[in-house]
């Protein structure tokens, strides 16, 4: 599914503002999974909250991942190139992305389930309820390290061309067009 960028929002000439972007997607998105469960025990998903959940599963199955291999594919590499220093703040960063991806497919396969019978038994309910706190814990640092630390020296670091080829990377992926900023308005 193509991720709908929003005119307020930065676009790939812009791709450290892109990515915090994103990160804004991923906290909505799992706040919804973990209140759905919140409220799981006391009754049954309504309609409303079913395609809430489904909305939710789906970004981090179909367009997370972009997230991901823009962070692992492009921006870690050229970070790393200019300066060796972050060498272990991106390895860790890579192991985050290993685990949320771990806890994603236990969070998918009990979600989707939820989705098709409307309940779930009390031990599927704590599993996922597991699961989904602890991707919010796991992002909560995972941003904030790469928000305050990876980002700014990335955009210390790197000159406009490097830049523009993640971003044009970014553009690639999603699918849309690249705009060079210069053309932007
Ligand atoms: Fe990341
Ligand atoms: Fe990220």
């Amino acid at each position: 599914m193509a991720i709908q960028i929003g005119q307020s929002e930065p676009g790939c000439n812009d791709p450290m503002g892109l990515l915090a972007a994103c990160h804004r997607r991923v906290e909505r998105f799992l706040k919804t999974l973990c209140a759905a469960a919140a409220q799981a025990s006391v009754h049954d998903l309504t309609t409303e909250e079913r395609e809430a959940i489904g909305r939710s599963l789906r970004y981090f199955r179909e367009a997370a991942p972009n997230h991901t291999a823009d962070e692992e594919q492009d921006l870690f590499p050229a970070l790393v190139n200019r300066d060796p220093a972050a060498a272990a703040a991106v390895e860790s960063l890579e192991s985050d992305h290993v685990r949320a991806g771990e806890l994603h497919r236990r969070v998918d396969a009990i979600g989707e389930e939820w989705i098709r019978s409307g309940r779930l038994s009390e031990s599927e309910l704590a599993k996922f309820r597991e699961a989904s706190t602890q991707l919010e814990q796991l992002y909560a640092e995972h941003i904030r390290i790469e928000e305050t630390d990876v980002f700014p020296r990335a955009a210390q670091v790197l000159n406009e061309a490097e830049l523009e080829a993640i971003g044009r990377r970014m553009a690639e992926r999603r699918g849309v067009a690249f705009l060079p900023k210069s053309m932007a308005s």
